[in-house]
Protein backbone atom coordinates (compact mmCIF):
# COMPACT_ATOMS: atom_id res chain seq x y z
CA UNK A 1 0.00 0.00 0.00
CA UNK A 2 0.95 3.72 -0.81
CA UNK A 3 0.81 4.69 2.59
CA UNK A 4 3.16 2.08 4.68
CA UNK A 5 5.62 2.88 1.68
CA UNK A 6 8.99 4.56 4.04
CA UNK A 7 9.78 8.34 3.29
CA UNK A 8 13.08 8.97 2.66
CA UNK A 9 14.53 11.99 4.85
CA UNK A 10 17.87 13.12 5.25
CA UNK A 11 20.14 10.35 7.48
CA UNK A 12 18.46 11.32 11.17
CA UNK A 13 21.65 10.87 13.16
CA UNK A 14 24.86 12.46 15.00
CA UNK A 15 22.36 14.85 16.27
CA UNK A 16 21.25 15.55 19.57
CA UNK A 17 18.15 13.25 20.76
CA UNK A 18 16.15 16.68 20.70
CA UNK A 19 16.77 17.20 16.98
CA UNK A 20 16.26 13.98 15.67
CA UNK A 21 12.78 14.09 17.63
CA UNK A 22 11.92 17.39 15.68
CA UNK A 23 13.10 15.78 12.39
CA UNK A 24 10.84 12.75 12.93
CA UNK A 25 7.63 14.91 14.00
CA UNK A 26 8.15 16.63 10.06
CA UNK A 27 8.33 12.85 8.88
CA UNK A 28 5.26 12.23 10.50
CA UNK A 29 3.60 15.28 9.38
CA UNK A 30 3.94 13.56 5.73
CA UNK A 31 2.05 10.65 6.29
CA UNK A 32 -0.46 12.56 8.13
CA UNK A 33 -0.67 14.71 4.97
CA UNK A 34 -0.89 11.82 3.12
CA UNK A 35 -3.72 10.69 5.36
CA UNK A 36 -5.33 14.87 4.88
CA UNK A 37 -5.38 14.23 1.42
CA UNK A 38 -6.99 10.91 0.99
CA UNK A 39 -9.57 11.81 3.56
CA UNK A 40 -10.51 15.21 2.13
CA UNK A 41 -10.06 16.86 5.58
CA UNK A 42 -7.73 17.46 8.43
CA UNK A 43 -6.74 14.01 10.66
CA UNK A 44 -8.35 14.01 14.06
CA UNK A 45 -6.88 12.84 17.14
CA UNK A 46 -7.52 12.44 20.88
CA UNK A 47 -5.81 11.72 24.03
CA UNK A 48 -7.24 10.47 27.28
CA UNK A 49 -5.74 10.86 30.38
CA UNK A 50 -5.95 8.44 33.13
CA UNK A 51 -4.63 8.76 36.48
CA UNK A 52 -2.16 11.50 37.78
CA UNK A 53 -0.92 14.86 37.12
CA UNK A 54 2.43 13.52 35.93
CA UNK A 55 0.52 11.56 33.20
CA UNK A 56 -1.71 14.80 32.04
CA UNK A 57 1.66 16.47 31.54
CA UNK A 58 2.45 13.67 29.55
CA UNK A 59 -0.35 13.95 27.89
CA UNK A 60 0.46 17.63 26.96
CA UNK A 61 3.79 16.57 25.49
CA UNK A 62 1.67 13.83 23.39
CA UNK A 63 -0.91 16.55 22.29
CA UNK A 64 2.26 18.72 21.40
CA UNK A 65 3.37 16.54 18.76
CA UNK A 66 0.43 15.31 17.33
CA UNK A 67 -0.49 19.08 16.59
CA UNK A 68 2.94 19.83 15.34
CA UNK A 69 2.65 16.85 12.98
CA UNK A 70 -0.82 18.02 11.92
CA UNK A 71 -3.42 16.45 14.16
CA UNK A 72 -6.81 18.56 14.79
CA UNK A 73 -7.24 17.80 18.52
CA UNK A 74 -10.42 16.82 19.31
CA UNK A 75 -11.98 15.39 22.41
CA UNK A 76 -14.16 12.93 21.11
CA UNK A 77 -12.82 9.16 20.50
CA UNK A 78 -14.29 9.20 17.44
CA UNK A 79 -10.63 10.41 16.21
CA UNK A 80 -8.90 9.22 13.29
CA UNK A 81 -6.19 8.57 15.94
CA UNK A 82 -6.65 7.52 19.58
CA UNK A 83 -3.51 7.44 22.56
CA UNK A 84 -4.60 6.40 26.25
CA UNK A 85 -2.06 7.46 28.50
CA UNK A 86 -2.83 4.50 31.39
CA UNK A 87 -2.09 4.59 34.91
CA UNK A 88 -1.49 1.15 37.17
CA UNK A 89 -1.76 2.79 40.62
CA UNK A 90 -4.76 0.72 41.38
CA UNK A 91 -6.58 -1.89 39.30
CA UNK A 92 -9.37 -0.57 39.05
CA UNK A 93 -7.86 2.07 36.07
CA UNK A 94 -6.25 -1.30 34.35
CA UNK A 95 -10.19 -2.39 34.36
CA UNK A 96 -11.65 1.07 32.81
CA UNK A 97 -8.72 0.78 30.35
CA UNK A 98 -9.88 -3.07 29.08
CA UNK A 99 -13.62 -1.44 29.00
CA UNK A 100 -13.14 0.98 26.95
CA UNK A 101 -10.47 -0.43 24.38
CA UNK A 102 -13.86 -3.29 23.41
CA UNK A 103 -15.41 0.33 22.54
CA UNK A 104 -12.67 1.90 20.52
CA UNK A 105 -12.62 -1.77 18.52
CA UNK A 106 -16.46 -1.19 17.32
CA UNK A 107 -15.16 2.23 16.26
CA UNK A 108 -11.94 0.95 14.49
CA UNK A 109 -14.40 -1.48 12.99
CA UNK A 110 -16.39 1.47 11.24
CA UNK A 111 -13.39 3.30 10.52
CA UNK A 112 -10.59 0.92 9.22
CA UNK A 113 -8.13 3.38 9.25
CA UNK A 114 -8.46 4.80 12.24
CA UNK A 115 -5.29 4.26 14.92
CA UNK A 116 -5.29 3.11 18.63
CA UNK A 117 -2.28 4.22 20.73
CA UNK A 118 -1.81 2.94 24.46
CA UNK A 119 1.64 4.35 26.32
CA UNK A 120 1.90 5.28 30.17
CA UNK A 121 2.42 3.05 33.21
CA UNK A 122 0.14 0.32 32.61
CA UNK A 123 2.25 -0.99 29.77
CA UNK A 124 5.12 -1.03 32.00
CA UNK A 125 3.91 -4.21 33.21
CA UNK A 126 4.86 -7.71 31.18
CA UNK A 127 1.48 -9.56 32.01
CA UNK A 128 -0.31 -6.42 30.08
CA UNK A 129 1.16 -6.05 27.15
CA UNK A 130 0.76 -10.08 26.63
CA UNK A 131 -2.89 -9.78 27.19
CA UNK A 132 -3.25 -7.12 24.62
CA UNK A 133 -0.76 -9.04 22.28
CA UNK A 134 -3.56 -11.79 22.71
CA UNK A 135 -6.57 -10.22 22.76
CA UNK A 136 -6.86 -6.64 21.14
CA UNK A 137 -4.56 -7.31 18.28
CA UNK A 138 -6.39 -4.17 16.82
CA UNK A 139 -4.16 -1.42 19.03
CA UNK A 140 -1.44 -0.52 16.58
CA UNK A 141 1.27 1.45 18.72
CA UNK A 142 2.42 0.21 22.58
CA UNK A 143 5.36 2.04 24.47
CA UNK A 144 6.09 2.59 28.16
CA UNK A 145 6.84 5.84 30.41
CA UNK A 146 10.91 5.76 29.72
CA UNK A 147 10.81 6.66 26.09
CA UNK A 148 7.80 8.87 25.71
CA UNK A 149 10.04 11.38 24.41
CA UNK A 150 10.29 9.05 21.43
CA UNK A 151 7.16 9.12 20.12
CA UNK A 152 7.36 11.05 17.22
CA UNK A 153 9.46 8.53 16.32
CA UNK A 154 6.78 5.42 16.75
CA UNK A 155 4.31 7.20 14.83
CA UNK A 156 6.86 7.00 11.97
CA UNK A 157 6.64 3.59 12.51
CA UNK A 158 3.17 2.72 13.11
CA UNK A 159 2.62 4.70 10.11
CA UNK A 160 5.14 2.52 8.34
CA UNK A 161 4.16 -1.10 9.54
CA UNK A 162 1.22 -3.10 8.97
CA UNK A 163 2.07 -4.92 12.59
CA UNK A 164 1.49 -3.70 16.18
CA UNK A 165 4.57 -1.41 17.12
CA UNK A 166 5.69 -2.16 20.57
CA UNK A 167 8.39 -0.43 22.28
CA UNK A 168 9.13 -1.00 25.93
CA UNK A 169 11.58 -0.37 27.83
CA UNK A 170 13.03 -1.42 31.41
CA UNK A 171 14.24 2.18 32.60
CA UNK A 172 15.92 5.12 31.48
CA UNK A 173 18.87 7.97 32.47
CA UNK A 174 17.77 9.96 29.83
CA UNK A 175 15.42 13.66 30.15
CA UNK A 176 15.19 14.91 26.70
CA UNK A 177 14.35 18.76 26.55
CA UNK A 178 12.70 21.19 25.00
CA UNK A 179 10.18 18.80 22.32
CA UNK A 180 6.99 20.61 21.73
CA UNK A 181 3.78 20.75 24.40
CA UNK A 182 0.34 21.77 23.81
CA UNK A 183 -1.18 22.98 27.74
CA UNK A 184 -4.81 22.51 27.93
CA UNK A 185 -4.66 25.99 30.28
CA UNK A 186 -3.60 28.88 29.05
CA UNK A 187 -2.77 30.31 32.35
CA UNK A 188 -1.69 27.84 34.30
CA UNK A 189 1.23 24.64 34.16
CA UNK A 190 2.24 21.62 35.87
CA UNK A 191 6.28 21.09 35.32
CA UNK A 192 8.05 17.72 35.90
CA UNK A 193 11.08 19.05 38.42
CA UNK A 194 12.00 15.19 38.45
CA UNK A 195 10.72 11.71 37.34
CA UNK A 196 10.43 8.33 38.88
CA UNK A 197 10.62 7.15 42.63
CA UNK A 198 13.07 5.57 45.06
CA UNK A 199 11.04 5.06 47.80
CA UNK A 200 9.83 2.06 47.14
CA UNK A 201 6.47 1.62 49.75
CA UNK A 202 5.88 -2.05 50.18
CA UNK A 203 2.01 -1.24 47.88
CA UNK A 204 3.16 0.64 45.45
CA UNK A 205 4.22 0.13 41.62
CA UNK A 206 5.35 3.50 40.80
CA UNK A 207 8.84 2.41 40.92
CA UNK A 208 8.79 -0.23 39.00
CA UNK A 209 6.96 1.53 36.17
CA UNK A 210 8.66 4.65 36.36
CA UNK A 211 12.10 3.70 37.46
CA UNK A 212 14.46 5.55 39.37
CA UNK A 213 14.33 9.00 40.50
CA UNK A 214 16.21 11.66 38.23
CA UNK A 215 15.93 15.54 38.71
CA UNK A 216 15.72 17.55 36.01
CA UNK A 217 18.73 20.27 36.05
CA UNK A 218 17.49 23.37 37.55
CA UNK A 219 18.35 25.74 34.90
CA UNK A 220 16.25 23.56 32.41
CA UNK A 221 13.21 24.23 35.19
CA UNK A 222 13.63 27.73 35.29
CA UNK A 223 13.86 28.47 31.22
CA UNK A 224 10.66 26.01 31.10
CA UNK A 225 9.05 28.36 33.38
CA UNK A 226 10.28 31.98 32.28
CA UNK A 227 8.65 30.47 28.47
CA UNK A 228 5.28 29.93 30.34
CA UNK A 229 5.28 33.08 32.05
CA UNK A 230 6.23 35.06 28.69
CA UNK A 231 3.24 32.99 27.38
CA UNK A 232 0.65 34.12 29.74
CA UNK A 233 0.89 31.43 32.61
CA UNK A 234 0.42 32.96 36.02
CA UNK A 235 0.33 29.44 38.41
CA UNK A 236 2.81 26.71 38.27
CA UNK A 237 2.66 23.41 39.82
CA UNK A 238 5.74 21.68 40.17
CA UNK A 239 6.00 17.81 39.39
CA UNK A 240 7.54 15.18 41.14
CA UNK A 241 6.65 11.50 43.08
CA UNK A 242 8.31 12.68 46.02
CA UNK A 243 10.07 16.93 45.52
CA UNK A 244 11.43 16.86 48.87
CA UNK A 245 14.26 14.98 47.35
CA UNK A 246 14.52 16.77 44.38
CA UNK A 247 17.97 17.47 43.48
CA UNK A 248 20.00 14.55 45.54
CA UNK A 249 21.15 13.46 42.26
CA UNK A 250 21.87 16.22 40.27
CA UNK A 251 25.90 16.91 39.63
CA UNK A 252 25.61 19.95 41.88
CA UNK A 253 23.06 19.63 44.37
CA UNK A 254 19.99 21.53 45.34
CA UNK A 255 16.95 21.09 47.54
CA UNK A 256 13.70 21.52 46.60
CA UNK A 257 13.59 24.48 49.20
CA UNK A 258 16.45 26.34 46.96
CA UNK A 259 14.96 25.67 43.91
CA UNK A 260 11.65 27.12 44.60
CA UNK A 261 13.50 30.23 46.17
CA UNK A 262 14.80 30.37 42.46
CA UNK A 263 11.06 29.83 40.86
CA UNK A 264 9.72 32.53 43.26
CA UNK A 265 12.08 34.87 42.01
CA UNK A 266 10.74 34.60 37.94
CA UNK A 267 8.76 37.90 37.41
CA UNK A 268 5.02 37.92 36.24
CA UNK A 269 4.49 34.34 37.81
CA UNK A 270 2.35 34.96 40.48
CA UNK A 271 1.51 31.25 42.46
CA UNK A 272 3.27 28.30 42.78
CA UNK A 273 2.11 25.17 43.54
CA UNK A 274 4.02 21.34 43.91
CA UNK A 275 2.81 17.65 44.49
CA UNK A 276 3.56 15.64 45.89
CA UNK A 277 5.25 15.73 49.26
CA UNK A 278 6.72 12.67 51.60
CA UNK A 279 6.49 13.41 54.80
CA UNK A 280 9.98 12.22 55.61
CA UNK A 281 11.67 13.93 53.43
CA UNK A 282 9.83 17.63 54.32
CA UNK A 283 12.88 19.75 55.73
CA UNK A 284 12.72 22.78 58.01
CA UNK A 285 13.90 25.01 55.08
CA UNK A 286 11.02 23.82 53.28
CA UNK A 287 8.60 25.25 55.85
CA UNK A 288 10.55 28.51 56.16
CA UNK A 289 10.40 29.15 52.40
CA UNK A 290 6.77 28.27 52.17
CA UNK A 291 6.72 30.78 55.42
CA UNK A 292 8.34 33.37 54.22
CA UNK A 293 6.92 33.08 50.50
CA UNK A 294 4.49 35.40 48.94
CA UNK A 295 4.11 33.19 45.49
CA UNK A 296 3.63 29.93 47.09
CA UNK A 297 0.26 28.78 47.84
CA UNK A 298 -0.99 27.40 51.12
CA UNK A 299 -1.62 24.00 50.49
CA UNK A 300 0.27 21.14 51.01
CA UNK A 301 -0.27 17.98 50.14
CA UNK A 302 1.28 15.30 52.59
CA UNK A 303 0.05 11.48 51.91
CA UNK A 304 -0.50 10.02 55.68
CA UNK A 305 -1.74 6.43 54.16
CA UNK A 306 -1.95 4.97 57.67
CA UNK A 307 -2.50 6.55 61.02
CA UNK A 308 -0.29 2.94 62.57
CA UNK A 309 2.70 3.48 63.31
CA UNK A 310 2.74 -0.86 62.83
CA UNK A 311 1.26 -0.42 59.19
CA UNK A 312 3.19 2.40 58.23
CA UNK A 313 6.07 0.22 58.74
CA UNK A 314 4.70 -2.72 56.73
CA UNK A 315 4.42 0.32 54.12
CA UNK A 316 7.63 1.10 54.04
CA UNK A 317 7.12 4.45 55.04
CA UNK A 318 9.67 5.55 57.32
CA UNK A 319 7.66 7.81 59.49
CA UNK A 320 5.77 7.17 62.83
CA UNK A 321 2.26 8.07 63.80
CA UNK A 322 3.70 10.60 66.30
CA UNK A 323 6.07 12.16 63.75
CA UNK A 324 3.57 12.91 61.60
CA UNK A 325 1.89 14.54 63.75
CA UNK A 326 4.75 16.64 64.85
CA UNK A 327 5.43 17.43 61.37
CA UNK A 328 1.64 18.68 60.56
CA UNK A 329 1.52 20.38 64.18
CA UNK A 330 4.61 22.33 63.22
CA UNK A 331 3.56 23.17 60.21
CA UNK A 332 -0.08 24.92 61.40
CA UNK A 333 1.93 26.70 63.61
CA UNK A 334 4.58 28.30 60.74
CA UNK A 335 1.77 28.57 58.92
CA UNK A 336 -1.60 28.99 60.44
CA UNK A 337 -3.45 29.64 57.17
CA UNK A 338 -2.43 26.58 55.19
CA UNK A 339 -4.89 23.40 54.21
CA UNK A 340 -3.35 19.84 54.43
CA UNK A 341 -4.85 17.85 51.97
CA UNK A 342 -3.64 14.09 52.59
CA UNK A 343 -3.79 10.34 50.89
CA UNK A 344 -4.96 7.09 53.06
CA UNK A 345 -5.00 3.60 52.15
CA UNK A 346 -7.70 1.38 53.63
CA UNK A 347 -6.94 -2.76 53.90
CA UNK A 348 -3.45 -2.90 53.69
CA UNK A 349 -2.60 -6.37 54.35
CA UNK A 350 -2.42 -7.21 57.91
CA UNK A 351 -4.91 -4.15 59.28
CA UNK A 352 -6.73 -4.35 61.72
CA UNK A 353 -9.86 -2.39 62.99
CA UNK A 354 -7.53 -0.73 65.21
CA UNK A 355 -5.17 0.49 63.19
CA UNK A 356 -8.31 2.15 61.01
CA UNK A 357 -9.08 3.94 64.75
CA UNK A 358 -5.21 5.06 64.54
CA UNK A 359 -5.97 6.63 61.19
CA UNK A 360 -9.36 8.29 62.42
CA UNK A 361 -7.22 9.29 65.08
CA UNK A 362 -4.81 11.05 62.79
CA UNK A 363 -7.66 12.68 60.44
CA UNK A 364 -9.25 14.45 63.99
CA UNK A 365 -6.11 15.79 64.80
CA UNK A 366 -4.84 16.96 61.45
CA UNK A 367 -8.28 18.52 60.44
CA UNK A 368 -7.69 17.83 56.44
CA UNK A 369 -9.27 20.13 54.39
CA UNK A 370 -9.60 17.02 51.65
CA UNK A 371 -8.21 13.21 51.83
CA UNK A 372 -8.15 10.98 49.11
CA UNK A 373 -9.14 7.76 50.78
CA UNK A 374 -8.38 4.51 48.65
CA UNK A 375 -9.03 0.69 48.89
CA UNK A 376 -5.98 -0.94 49.06
CA UNK A 377 -5.32 -2.60 45.84
CA UNK A 378 -2.99 -5.48 44.99
CA UNK A 379 -0.17 -4.73 42.55
CA UNK A 380 1.79 -7.96 41.44
CA UNK A 381 5.59 -7.35 42.18
CA UNK A 382 5.05 -5.73 45.07
CA UNK A 383 6.18 -6.77 48.49
CA UNK A 384 2.88 -6.37 49.86
CA UNK A 385 1.38 -8.28 46.88
CA UNK A 386 2.83 -11.68 48.67
CA UNK A 387 2.02 -10.24 51.92
CA UNK A 388 0.04 -13.75 53.53
CA UNK A 389 -2.75 -11.35 55.42
CA UNK A 390 -4.90 -9.91 53.22
CA UNK A 391 -8.01 -8.00 54.42
CA UNK A 392 -11.07 -9.66 53.39
CA UNK A 393 -13.70 -7.64 51.17
CA UNK A 394 -16.38 -7.05 53.67
CA UNK A 395 -14.07 -5.80 56.58
CA UNK A 396 -11.99 -3.52 53.93
CA UNK A 397 -15.51 -1.83 53.01
CA UNK A 398 -16.25 -1.25 56.50
CA UNK A 399 -12.98 0.45 57.62
CA UNK A 400 -13.67 2.45 54.66
CA UNK A 401 -16.65 3.79 55.58
CA UNK A 402 -15.63 4.59 58.77
CA UNK A 403 -12.36 6.69 56.99
CA UNK A 404 -14.76 7.97 54.69
CA UNK A 405 -17.25 9.17 56.65
CA UNK A 406 -14.51 11.44 59.29
CA UNK A 407 -12.97 12.50 56.23
CA UNK A 408 -15.54 13.85 54.86
CA UNK A 409 -17.19 15.40 58.67
CA UNK A 410 -13.66 17.11 59.25
CA UNK A 411 -13.31 18.77 55.25
CA UNK A 412 -16.59 20.60 55.50
CA UNK A 413 -15.64 21.79 58.91
CA UNK A 414 -12.25 23.22 57.86
CA UNK A 415 -13.42 24.46 54.40
CA UNK A 416 -16.25 25.74 56.13
CA UNK A 417 -13.72 28.22 58.19
CA UNK A 418 -13.20 30.60 54.96
CA UNK A 419 -17.38 32.13 55.37
CA UNK A 420 -17.17 35.52 55.44
CA UNK A 421 -13.53 36.20 54.36
CA UNK A 422 -12.33 38.01 50.95
CA UNK A 423 -9.45 35.82 49.39
CA UNK A 424 -8.30 35.92 45.84
CA UNK A 425 -8.94 33.42 43.62
CA UNK A 426 -7.49 32.12 39.86
CA UNK A 427 -10.64 31.95 37.48
CA UNK A 428 -10.21 29.00 35.88
CA UNK A 429 -13.19 28.06 33.72
CA UNK A 430 -16.66 28.66 33.22
CA UNK A 431 -18.95 27.12 35.57
CA UNK A 432 -19.54 23.17 34.08
CA UNK A 433 -23.14 23.00 34.91
CA UNK A 434 -24.55 27.06 34.77
CA UNK A 435 -22.57 29.08 32.30
CA UNK A 436 -23.37 32.20 34.00
CA UNK A 437 -20.81 31.49 36.84
CA UNK A 438 -17.16 31.08 36.88
CA UNK A 439 -15.23 28.86 39.01
CA UNK A 440 -11.94 29.19 40.54
CA UNK A 441 -9.36 28.16 42.89
CA UNK A 442 -8.06 29.54 46.09
CA UNK A 443 -4.22 29.69 46.98
CA UNK A 444 -5.41 27.20 49.73
CA UNK A 445 -6.68 24.76 46.46
CA UNK A 446 -10.51 25.17 47.74
CA UNK A 447 -13.11 25.97 44.68
CA UNK A 448 -15.82 29.12 44.20
CA UNK A 449 -18.12 29.75 41.84
CA UNK A 450 -19.31 32.79 40.89
CA UNK A 451 -21.31 35.49 38.82
CA UNK A 452 -18.91 36.87 36.48
CA UNK A 453 -17.64 37.32 32.49
CA UNK A 454 -15.25 34.78 31.02
CA UNK A 455 -12.95 37.56 29.90
CA UNK A 456 -11.87 37.07 33.39
CA UNK A 457 -10.16 33.67 33.24
CA UNK A 458 -6.90 33.57 34.02
CA UNK A 459 -7.18 36.32 36.20
CA UNK A 460 -6.89 36.39 39.92
CA UNK A 461 -9.77 37.81 41.17
CA UNK A 462 -10.90 38.83 45.14
CA UNK A 463 -13.48 36.78 46.38
CA UNK A 464 -16.29 37.11 48.95
CA UNK A 465 -16.85 33.57 50.15
CA UNK A 466 -20.59 33.91 50.62
CA UNK A 467 -21.90 30.06 51.36
CA UNK A 468 -20.02 27.48 51.84
CA UNK A 469 -21.19 24.03 50.46
CA UNK A 470 -19.63 21.59 51.87
CA UNK A 471 -16.45 20.89 49.91
CA UNK A 472 -17.01 24.68 47.70
CA UNK A 473 -18.07 28.38 48.24
CA UNK A 474 -20.45 30.15 46.23
CA UNK A 475 -19.29 33.91 46.29
CA UNK A 476 -19.29 37.27 44.70
CA UNK A 477 -16.03 39.70 43.24
N1 LIG B 1 -3.57 0.55 46.52
C1 LIG B 1 -4.30 1.63 46.89
N2 LIG B 1 -3.85 2.88 46.82
C2 LIG B 1 -2.59 3.07 46.35
N3 LIG B 1 -1.87 4.19 46.17
C3 LIG B 1 -0.67 3.85 45.67
N4 LIG B 1 -0.59 2.52 45.52
C4 LIG B 1 -1.78 2.01 45.95
C5 LIG B 1 -2.31 0.70 46.05
N5 LIG B 1 -1.60 -0.37 45.71
C6 LIG B 1 -2.36 5.52 46.52
C7 LIG B 1 -1.48 6.16 47.58
C8 LIG B 1 -0.77 7.24 46.83
C9 LIG B 1 -1.79 7.60 45.77
C10 LIG B 1 -1.25 8.33 44.60
O1 LIG B 1 -2.30 6.36 45.39
O2 LIG B 1 -2.33 6.71 48.57
O3 LIG B 1 -0.43 8.35 47.63
FE1 LIG C 1 4.66 5.15 45.43
FE2 LIG C 1 5.74 5.67 47.84
FE3 LIG C 1 6.99 6.51 45.59
FE4 LIG C 1 4.70 7.68 46.35
S1 LIG C 1 6.64 7.69 47.51
S2 LIG C 1 5.24 6.99 44.26
S3 LIG C 1 3.57 5.96 47.25
S4 LIG C 1 6.64 4.38 46.22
Amino acid sequence: MEQKDQIRTNEIKDITETQKQIAYIEKAGIHVQRLKEELGRTPTCCVTTFGCQMNARDSEKLAGILEKAGYLLIEDEGADFVIYNTCTVRDNANQRVYGRLGHLNSLKKQMPHKKIALCGCMMQEPSVIEKIRKSYGFVDLIFGTHNIYKFAELLVQMFESDDMVIDIWKDTDKIVEDLPIERKYSFKSGINIMFGCNNFCSYCIVPYVRGRERSRNPKDIIREIEALVQDGVVEVMLLGQNVNSYGKNLEETMSFAQLLREVEKIKGLKRIRFMTSHPKDLSDELIQVMKESKKICRHLHLPLQSGSTRILQAMNRRYTKEQYLALTEKIRKEIPDISITTDIIVGFPGEEPCDVDETIDVIKKVKYDNAFTFIYSKRTGTPAAAMENQVPEAVVKEGFDRVLKVVQDTAREQVNKLSGQTLEALVEEVNEHDDRLLTGRLSNNTIVHFAGDKSLIGQIVPVYLKECRGFYYFGEI
